[in-house]
């Protein structure tokens, strides 16, 4: 068992892909590929084909690029079983399946609140984590079909893998998000000085993405329902009340 390289790329206006592949290896998978020259452009570089693509939700800027790929280089692709909106799936799977790419296995994690059938794949020899659009930095998916208990469910499953879970999010939403959080939590040290690295990374046009979950699980407010400082804001000590107030409030900000 070898630690994958996970290059990440930018596609469309705001998605991230990524490719994930061996050292060495000639044969790599992509999570979410939405942009096709994008995708090539990344297999190109690194000299190597597309046997495996993994999806985490059925939206368009998460799988246009599925078809044609899959007919370029026969890629297999993954994704839950039950989402019927999904390009054509090879390899369907379910929660808590545990599924083997490049000698690595990712356990499924169902995480619905998005999308229904969303599923975030969790590498855990490694701990690196495919997030899709359940969990941004600073922020979370919006609910378009999910319910504030399914989603905060979800979320808290994603609080209790290990701290030093690497994720790798389907957006750079990091700086929309930040200004959100500072305004339902400005006193926070920490979050100020995380911003300045936000902003900077911005100016530099680099990522600020993956992101650490020790980190998220002390800044992120979605991952934080449970603070006393969101308690008083909105007004529950229910954290999923606190989360359909706060999920609201940004849907609105
Ligand atoms: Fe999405």
């Amino acid at each position: 068992m070898q630690k994958p390289n996970i290059y990440l790329f930018p596609q469309l206006s705001d998605n991230y892909g990524y490719l994930v592949k061996l050292p060495h290896a000639k044969e790599a998978a992509i999570v979410d590929p939405s942009d096709l020259e994008m995708c090539e452009k990344i297999l190109d570089l690194n000299d190597c084909s597309l046997s495996h693509i993994l999806l985490t939700h059925h939206h368009d800027d998460h799988t246009a690029a599925v078809a044609d790929l899959k007919k370029k280089y026969n890629a297999k692709v993954i994704g839950h079983e039950l989402d019927d909106q999904l390009p054509n799936i090879d390899i369907p799977v379910k929660a808590n399946e545990e599924i083997s790419i490049f000698n690595n296995t990712y356990k499924i994690i169902s995480t619905p609140g998005h999308t229904m059938q969303h599923i975030c794949y969790f590498n855990q020899d490694y701990s690196i984590l495919f997030a899709g659009d359940t969990l941004f930095s600073l922020g979370c998916g919006r609910m378009f079909e999910g319910t504030p208990e399914l989603f905060w469910k979800s979320l808290s499953i994603l609080k209790k893998l290990p701290k030093d879970t690497l994720v790798y999010c389907g957006h750079e939403y990091t700086h929309s998000n930040l200004l959100f959080a500072l305004s339902i939590d400005p006193k926070n040290e920490d979050l100020i000085t995380y911003g300045g690295w936000i902003k900077k990374q911005g100016s530099d046009a680099r990522p600020t993405i993956p992101t650490e979950l020790r980190k998220e699980l002390n800044l992120n407010p979605f991952l934080r329902c449970e603070d006393e400082v969101f308690q008083k804001i909105y007004n529950s000590k229910d954290p999923v009340e606190v989360f359909k107030k706060m999920r609201l409030a940004k849907d609105n900000f």
